[in-house]
């Protein structure tokens, strides 16, 4: 669980969640994000999914929600990201209920670098995030194809609750799938 008193909002680059080391030379760090690391992670996005946002939406995620904005280094190298939005409305898993709710909006992970569990650690440490932004669910839309992360979001935890049709603009389905957030997650 994050601390907030550790907590600084474009600090310095050391706003240090954890490490991953897959070896002892080639560490890797999952911390916050600063809007020094935006163009990085806009590459990144560009790189690896069809999904893309202008400049200044990434920078408004990052000044809204710093706590769910997180990025993986590598030899001060941006290799993965997570951004998230949070939001109050129709909670997703309870009818006729209010939630806040913390949507994952953009979330990938280099080529090169996948299959070590740093998706996994990125979105473990975006849902500790959305707690501390007092959200009791969260929420995202992914690819009915994309196997890799609906297995990756189901060990975390998310269901499907929903098949969203011709939901993005080439056409493909999207699974809507959530998860309640809680002490145990
Ligand atoms: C989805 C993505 C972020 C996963 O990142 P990653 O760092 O490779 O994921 P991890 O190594 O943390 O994997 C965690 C778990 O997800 C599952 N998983 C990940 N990749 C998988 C694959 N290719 N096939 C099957 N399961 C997979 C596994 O269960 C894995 O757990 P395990 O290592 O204990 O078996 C990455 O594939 C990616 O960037 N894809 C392109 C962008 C994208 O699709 N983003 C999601 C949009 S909704």
């Amino acid at each position: 669980m994050i601390k907030l008193k550790r907590f600084k909002f474009n600090g310095y680059n050391y706003n240090l969640l954890q490490k991953i080391i897959p070896d002892s030379n080639n560490e890797i760090k999952i911390r916050f994000a600063t809007s020094k690391d935006i163009a990085e992670v806009i590459a990144i996005n560009y790189k690896t999914l069809p999904e893309h946002y202008s400049n200044s939406f990434f920078m408004e995620l990052l000044l809204d929600s710093p706590e769910t904005f997180i990025v993986a280094e590598n030899n001060n190298r941006i290799i993965g990201y997570i951004m998230c939005r949070i939001e109050y409305g129709f909670s997703i898993l309870k009818r006729m209920s209010l939630a806040r709710k913390g949507h994952i909006v953009s979330f990938a992970v280099l080529e090169e670098y996948r299959a070590k569990g740093i998706g996994k650690k990125l979105v473990e440490q975006a849902m500790d995030g959305m707690k501390i932004k007092k959200c009791n669910e969260s929420y995202l839309e992914v690819r009915t194809d994309n196997q890799a992360a609906i297995i990756l979001y189901e060990n975390l935890g998310y269901s499907k609750i929903a098949t969203l049709n011709t939901y993005y603009k080439d056409g493909k389905n999207a699974f809507l799938m959530s998860v309640k957030l809680n002490k145990e997650n």
